[in-house]
């Protein structure tokens, strides 16, 4: 998948800026807070609906404007060219089109325009909390796989009725109540069987391609492995059957203590993912530099992944990463980036590389290869 061109308009500093980009690596190069950053988050915008920094969509329009609007070309690997446009007012909210079309629900974008993100942020892959984690999982199968995002979708609705359900059987309860709750956990166990099945499968597939990542990139005698943690416990290799017979299980098990506490205490949504080097663990025990590493690794395999499943290779966006490398690790980073297809990535200082596209972002405006 390869950006042709973009137009940006009210976009964080952009008040109109337009940016063409070669085919393999780009580097985007100019001073602190010159909009580099920004024109990456454009990009995410035309690629998956939104910030690759978790920022709202208003945090993103311009101070002062009342509308910003994302036109961007896109040319697939076949050479099957498409536009997307994202137009948002903080009135009308956001609309997003697909060659002129309107899409009814966001989701029907993903795995579209494959896109891999890595900003300094991503170290809370490493570091933050689980939901960080199962971002990472969800985003990953998500791209490849349409029928895990409804899924989940429909999980994120289901859970949010059954916790409601729960919390009004707190306080009181009636026959009625007891036999919704019935029908929604069986539907609800259905969901989290699915998903777990899956999430389980894109860890055994994954492990190799982060081994493979690490071979690439990392030239020490390490060995990363990455390991599903639920409540459901179970090995890699169950069946959806298997799973859907221990959670139903684990949830009968559970019901009183649920209606008790009035929240849903099993699913998904309290799933994490361990991540180890030579089976110690990288949260707890790997170096700042061994952390950062395994992230840039991590990153790297998801495109791996993503273009092994769709036979298409995703864009790839790299925020701030020489910032954090030395020369020798920049120099191995940007010859592993060449035949990855078009990858983007801000500096603030141009490099001494062959073979690349550098583009200085100045001032607001027009910036093209040339
Ligand atoms: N909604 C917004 N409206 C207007 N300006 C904004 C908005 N959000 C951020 N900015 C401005 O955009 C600039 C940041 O741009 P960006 O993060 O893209 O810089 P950068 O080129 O990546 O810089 P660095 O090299 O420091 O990473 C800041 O000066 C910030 O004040
Ligand atoms: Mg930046």
């Amino acid at each position: 998948m390869k950006l042709l061109t973009i137009r940006i308009q009210n976009f964080r500093r952009h008040a109109d800026a337009k940016l063409s980009l070669g085919d393999g690596v780009n580097i985007l190069y100019g001073r602190n807070g010159a909009g580099k950053t920004n024109l990456l988050e454009a990009i995410h915008y035309a690629a998956l609906t939104k910030s690759f920094l978790n920022a709202s969509d208003s945090e993103c329009l311009k101070f002062g404007a009342t509308h910003f609007e994302i036109d961007a070309v896109w040319q697939n690997d076949r050479n099957v060219e498409a536009t997307v446009r994202v137009y948002f007012s903080n009135e009308e909210g956001k609309t997003v089109f697909v060659n002129r079309s309107p899409l009814e629900s966001f989701s029907k974008i993903v795995g579209e325009f494959p896109c891999v993100s890595l900003s300094p942020f991503d170290i809370a892959l490493v570091q933050g909390a689980p939901q960080e984690r199962r971002r990472f999982l969800d985003s990953s199968i998500s791209q490849t796989n349409k029928a895990y995002l409804e899924d989940l979708l429909a999980y994120r609705r289901l859970l949010n009725q059954r916790n409601k359900l729960l919390s009004d059987m707190k306080v009181a309860r009636n026959a009625t109540q007891h036999e919704l709750l019935a029908v929604w956990t069986e539907s609800f166990a259905s969901l989290v069987a699915s998903i777990m099945f899956r999430r389980l499968k894109f860890v055994s597939e994954f492990s190799e391609v982060l081994k493979k990542a690490y071979r690439l990139f990392h030239s020490f005698d390490e060995t990363p492995t990455l390991q599903y943690d639920s409540d459901v416990k179970l090995g890699e290799q169950a069946t959806r059957e298997e799973i859907l017979s221990e959670v139903r299980l684990k949830l009968a098990r559970l019901q009183d203590e649920e209606i008790r506490r009035g929240i849903t205490l099993l699913g998904t949504h309290r799933d994490d993912l361990s991540f180890y080097i030579n089976d110690i663990s990288v949260k707890k025990f790997a170096s700042q530099g061994q952390q950062k590493t395994f992230v840039i690794c991590l990153k790297l395999a998801q495109h791996f992944y993503i273009q092994s499943i769709l036979n298409e290779k995703p864009i790839f966006l790299l925020d701030d990463v020489f910032s954090e490398l030395d020369r020798s690790r920049a120099d191995d980073l940007i010859e592993l980036l060449k035949p990855m297809g078009q990858s983007v990535i801000t500096t603030t200082e141009k490099k001494q590389f062959d073979g690349i596209t550098q583009i200085l972002i100045e001032n607001d405006g027009l910036y093209t290869t040339a």
